[in-house]
């Protein structure tokens, strides 16, 4: 099956009730190790690249990579997603690439660090959602800005400034109403990375009440969370006992993803959970078999540590079993979808 556009994949998950993990890949073994997850699971998949993926990978090594992944997975249907967009151009050139969906990111401004003003982001997501609805691309917008930073993308918010960019569900409304977005991130007191809660997290900084507000105003909104990493003390732990040093630190329970997707949460970003796994596995090899010199004696393990925390999350998320089921929708009618609608 050719990438299909994300939205497919959010509306059928809206339909029946789950959500979709979408899994940030950097090079080969990671989207081997989704692919190979969503093949055993029978899930759709969204796979995303951040700017700096793209720029680490180079674009073009990335698209023949994805055209590898939908060759030899025909029946597992995949949404390739720009991850955090800074600007519009950054959004059309992964359209350009082959993207079936795109962030436009317009918390924070180009600079990707300083939050930006409302009639900023509305101006930069309707001109993507213009562009990217005209050829069956999807558009994610993010309304409030997420704490913490990482790899210099984020406001490096943390207590009662991250509290006061919170998501304001009445804002959310009008973002959705004012740029047509398919999907919108909220921020709800995670960040990005590994080092998100130095405590198991209440409500009083991981405020799922602001998710079930936005559900009982816009029933029908695709909500996306960011920096969902569980960050499992399992991962951590491994880590640490082949010479990592990861101090304490906890990551947004899967419980409490559970409990947004009944709020209709539809897309969950995993990203940390990913990088713990493999560099795990590759510290346990280089500490066990101090011989090891053959990169794939440490890449396999890797590959599949990443590929398990993948499956659980898919199972967890109950996007599993949803394969076969997807309505095989090109950019063209999703194009033709999007002008009826207009
Ligand atoms: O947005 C955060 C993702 O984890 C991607 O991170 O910018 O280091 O590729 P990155
Ligand atoms: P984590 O760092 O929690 O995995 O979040 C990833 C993310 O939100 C990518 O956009
Ligand atoms: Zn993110």
């Amino acid at each position: 099956m050719a990438l299909v556009p994300m939205r497919i994949l959010l509306d059928h998950a809206a339909e029946h009730g789950y959500g979709v993990g979408a899994f940030n890949v950097n090079n080969m073994e990671q989207i081997q190790a989704i692919m190979a997850a969503a093949d055993k699971t029978a899930s759709p998949v969204i796979i995303q690249a951040s700017r700096g993926a793209r720029s680490y990978a180079q674009d073009n090594y990335l698209r023949h990579l994805m055209l590898a992944a939908v060759e030899l997975y025909p029946h597992v249907p995949v949404a390739m997603h720009q991850d955090h967009g800074s600007s519009p151009d950054v959004c059309f050139s992964a359209i350009e690439q082959g993207f079936t969906s795109c962030m436009m990111d317009g918390s924070l401004l180009e600079d990707a660090k300083t939050p930006a003003p409302y009639s900023y982001n509305v101006e930069v997501t309707r001109k993507v959602v213009e562009h990217a609805h005209k050829r069956g691309v999807t558009v994610e917008g993010e309304i409030g800005t997420l704490g913490g930073i990482e790899d210099g993308h984020g406001a490096g918010l943390t207590g009662a400034e991250a509290m006061a960019h919170l998501t304001d569900p009445e804002q959310a409304a009008q973002f959705v109403a004012e740029t047509g977005v398919d999907a919108l991130a909220v921020a709800i007191g995670t960040s990005h990375g590994a080092y998100k809660f130095k405590h198991k997290p209440t409500g009083e900084v991981l405020k799922m009440s602001i998710i079930a507000e936005i559900h009982r105003r816009l029933p029908n909104c695709h909500m996306v969370m960011h920096g969902s990493s569980s960050v499992p003390k399992e991962l951590v732990d491994i880590i640490n006992q082949y010479g990592g040093q990861i101090p304490e630190t906890y990551g947004v329970p899967v419980e409490e993803i559970q409990e947004g997707i009944k709020n209709g949460v539809r897309k969950i970003n995993v990203d940390t959970d990913n990088r713990l796994a493999i560099t795990g596995a590759i510290r346990k090899v280089f500490a066990t078999k101090p011989g090891e010199f053959d990169p794939r004696g440490y890449m396999k393990p890797a590959r599949e540590a990443m590929q398990k925390v993948v499956e659980e999350r898919m199972i967890a998320f109950g996007q599993a079993g949803h394969a076969g089921q997807i309505p095989k929708v090109s950019l063209e009618e999703m194009a033709r979808r999007y002008a009826k609608l207009k």
